[in-house]
């Protein structure tokens, strides 16, 4: 295949040129192989200013490149000569103003149902999911609003859970949008009214698939709660949905302390609380107040309170567990929280 990188620029700091394509693999390869393959092309990549992810799933690739225009361009005509994979297919061209993959030289997602290979990470975006990120974290950040709804509405109707939408796309997509504000791409002003916009097109993703009356049987109550001064509350916002779905008794805290949460707690007497860092940006610092504020909770309803639930992007990406903060669980998603949480419970009430 011939290169066609087509890419206009006019200042060379400035442009990045951005390329997806997805391709076969002409033979499996062992995890060994693609280790290599993916530090390889990290050097490379790194040398020519080119960032990215690669996907690869049962047999199929499929890659998003971004860089300036020249080392793409380079990278690119390696990729097409490799025998490795075959059936190169490219799905999007375009340049961009900043990118989405920041960090990376070369992000690798993978996952083989092939039982001879040992599986990987097994809870990664399915390819046809994670293709939509980087266009969906430009639209939000862009304030889009029109087009992230039609995309979204696409995506929908092509079948996907509302679990595996909240899970492979709004979260990952939230993320992607933390990377652009903590590299200076956008302004945090836009970055909240990027989250905003993501908060409400997931509620209506959710409140589409629900089948209300299959879930209506949960008697258990919950507190869903942003951490402490934490501003961001889209994880908040999709577990109230989640969780009144199934049936449970919510209510939602904003504190400004450690003291106004445990008051709450206290006061309501929940079978569990949720307590929720940002899902955007990783906050390092915050982790011993979340600890203490963990510690606090348990304090104030020694007998009432079951289970303690946190999540943030550095419990999604686990640079942080639960044990971290003292919890009983942490959220790697808001994807099936309320099924994890009632198993708690029941668990915490039958040891
Ligand atoms: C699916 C796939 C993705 C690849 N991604 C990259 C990449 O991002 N960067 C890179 O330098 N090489 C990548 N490679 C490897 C290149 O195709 C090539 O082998 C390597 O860059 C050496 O280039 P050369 O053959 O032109 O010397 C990839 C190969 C495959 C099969």
């Amino acid at each position: 295949m011939q290169v066609q990188t087509g890419f206009v620029r006019t200042d060379p700091n400035s442009i990045i040129g951005c390329l997806t394509y997805q391709s076969r693999a002409v033979s499996r390869p062992t995890e060994n192989e693609l280790d290599q393959l993916v530090s390889q092309a990290r050097g490379r990549n790194r040398q020519l200013g080119v960032t990215g992810m690669l996907l690869y799933e049962n047999g199929r690739f499929l890659q998003t490149l971004e860089g300036p225009p020249a080392g793409l361009k380079q990278v690119w005509s390696s990729i097409c000569r490799d025998q490795r994979h075959r059936e190169i297919e490219v799905l999007t061209e375009h340049m961009v103003s900043s990118r989405l993959f920041s960090d990376w030289d070369l992000l690798l997602y993978s996952r083989d149902e092939d039982p001879r290979r040992t599986s990987r990470a097994s809870d990664l975006a399915p390819h046809a999911l994670a293709h939509y990120v980087p266009g969906m974290a430009q639209l939000a950040l862009d304030g889009d609003d029109a087009r992230l709804n039609a995309r979204l509405a696409s995506v929908t109707e092509q079948g996907w859970s509302a679990d595996d939408i909240v899970s492979h796309l709004i979260e990952p997509v939230a993320r992607a949008m933390g990377d652009a504000w903590l590299a200076d791409r956008c302004s945090e002003f836009e970055l909240t009214v990027g989250l905003s916009m993501l908060q409400l097109a997931g509620h209506a993703v959710r409140s589409h698939a629900a089948s209300a009356a299959a879930l209506r049987r949960s008697r258990y109550s919950i507190l869903l709660a942003t951490a402490p001064g934490e501003p961001h509350m889209l994880s908040t916002a999709m577990l109230a949905d989640q969780f009144t779905d199934a049936g449970w008794r919510v209510e939602m805290a904003f504190p400004g302390s450690k003291e106004a949460l445990a008051n709450q707690i206290a006061q309501q007497g929940h079978d569990a609380v949720d307590i929720a860092l940002s899902d955007a940006l990783p906050r390092q610092r915050a982790l011993l107040q979340l600890r203490e504020t963990v510690e606090h909770c348990r304090k104030a309803s020694p007998d009432n309170l079951v289970v303690v639930s946190v999540g943030g992007r550095m419990f999604a990406e686990a640079t942080a567990s639960a044990a971290t903060v003292g919890a009983d669980h942490a959220r790697r998603s808001v994807g099936g929280t309320s099924v994890r949480l009632s198993q708690l419970i029941r668990q915490g009430r039958c040891p």
